[in-house]
């Protein structure tokens, strides 16, 4: 009696031990991929050994230093995938052969930009400015807001009154920075319940997915510079980001009523191997 009681007992703690595993929360590791730039071998790249090199002024000569700060250098958009040209072939490096294009007018910068870059450019030549740009050249191209060679990764800050207001009233731009903020903190909400929900190891991947493509659509739309359809959208994309939220709200709320009844049967379970171990004691 005594023996069958201590095995039980053991039996108990074993269960007990077992139930957090066995409360089974949705645990696939994630794989997530991870993604290293691999950033091209510079020592072929014959353009940088010229521009770095004394036989530029020194204006041009800070150019590859700029370059090397830039989202473009971390994702291995070099200076010949802009500008063109042979970076292994020192004699034609910039002919024309060689697909060198130079350095874009004024005008030509979007087209040069949208090779890379096309539903931005679409948005952009429908745009205000972009008609602007192409009727008379008194429009912002690319790189009046992004630079040319220390471009970094695109936020809502690069509008601002410094920039906007050079050509017309800060007004109707910060009218559209508001409505795009209002999407923007919404999905930094989204993306930090996500990295929660990572943290007590739950399978998000999906929602991940839905965020990041309302999240692509979103940032390309301010190129259009209409303020109505910003708002528009905006409505749209908040609707859409809501129901993920609730979603996401679900997962947490299902979390801990998982968590509590968990501790409810480690509770039941610590009292019944207690009672295991007395009445064995009791008995032997
Ligand atoms: C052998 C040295 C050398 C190499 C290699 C070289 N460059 Fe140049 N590059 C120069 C010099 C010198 C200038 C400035 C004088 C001039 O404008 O001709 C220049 C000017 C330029 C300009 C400005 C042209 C203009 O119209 O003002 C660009 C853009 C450029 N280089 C890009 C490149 C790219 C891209 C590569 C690699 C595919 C490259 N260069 C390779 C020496 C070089
Ligand atoms: C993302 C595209 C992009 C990349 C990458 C890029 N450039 Fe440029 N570059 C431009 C644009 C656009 C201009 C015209 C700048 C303007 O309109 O102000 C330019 C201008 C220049 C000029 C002329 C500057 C002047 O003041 O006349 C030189 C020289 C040049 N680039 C060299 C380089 C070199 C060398 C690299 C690699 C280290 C490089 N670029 C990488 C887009 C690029
Ligand atoms: C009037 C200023 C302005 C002009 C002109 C402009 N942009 Fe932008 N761009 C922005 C702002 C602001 C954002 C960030 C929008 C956001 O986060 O909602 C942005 C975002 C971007 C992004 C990131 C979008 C994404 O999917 O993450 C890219 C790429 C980009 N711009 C490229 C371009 C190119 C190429 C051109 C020229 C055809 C251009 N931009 C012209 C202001 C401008
Ligand atoms: C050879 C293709 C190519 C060209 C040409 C190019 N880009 Fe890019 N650009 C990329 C890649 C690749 C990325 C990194 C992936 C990403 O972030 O979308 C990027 C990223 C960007 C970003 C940051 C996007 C973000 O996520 O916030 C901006 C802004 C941008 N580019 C603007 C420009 C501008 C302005 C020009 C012209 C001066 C230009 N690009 C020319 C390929 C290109
Ligand atoms: C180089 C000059 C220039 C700069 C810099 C500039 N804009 Fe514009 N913008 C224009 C021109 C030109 C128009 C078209 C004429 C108009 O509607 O006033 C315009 C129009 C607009 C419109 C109205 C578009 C429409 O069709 O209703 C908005 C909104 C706007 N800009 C926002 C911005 C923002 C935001 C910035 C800064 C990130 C900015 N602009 C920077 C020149 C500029």
């Amino acid at each position: 009696m005594g023996k069958f009681l201590r095995q039980s007992s053991v039996l108990f703690i074993v269960l007990v031990l077992a139930v957090p595993v066995l409360a089974g929360y949705r645990d696939i590791a994630s794989n997530a991929i991870v993604n290293q730039a691999v950033v091209e071998s510079e020592i072929e790249n014959l353009c940088l050994t010229c521009h770095e090199s004394a036989m530029m002024d020194e204006k041009r000569r800070k150019i590859p230093g700029e370059w090397r700060a830039s989202w473009h250098f971390q994702n291995d958009v070099s200076c010949h995938n802009c500008h063109g040209g042979d970076p292994q072939d020192a004699a034609l490096a910039m002919s024309p052969e060689r697909g060198f294009v130079g350095v874009p007018k004024y005008q030509r910068v979007p087209a040069f930009c949208g090779t890379c870059h096309i539903g931005i450019l679409k948005n952009y030549l429908a745009s205000g400015h972009g008609r602007a740009l192409m009727e008379n050249g008194s429009g912002p191209n690319c790189v009046t807001c992004h630079g040319a060679h220390n471009i970094q990764k695109a936020t809502i800050d690069i509008i601002n009154e410094n920039r906007c207001s050079q050509c017309h009233s800060y007004d109707r731009a910060k009218e559209m920075k508001h409505a795009l903020s209002r999407t923007e903190q919404k999905i930094e909400d989204i993306e930090a319940s996500i990295t929660r929900l990572k943290a007590a190891r739950v399978f998000t991947e999906e929602e991940d997915k839905e965020v990041f493509r309302t999240l692509a659509e979103f940032r390309t739309l301010f190129h259009v510079v209409d303020v109505s359809l910003v708002k528009d959208k905006t409505d749209d994309y908040l609707k859409r980001l809501g129901v993920i939220d609730k979603k996401l709200q679900g997962i947490f709320s299902e979390l801990d009523s998982r968590r509590n009844f968990s501790v409810f049967l480690l509770l039941i379970f610590v009292g019944m191997a207690i009672t295991g171990y007395l009445l064995s004691k009791t008995y032997s």
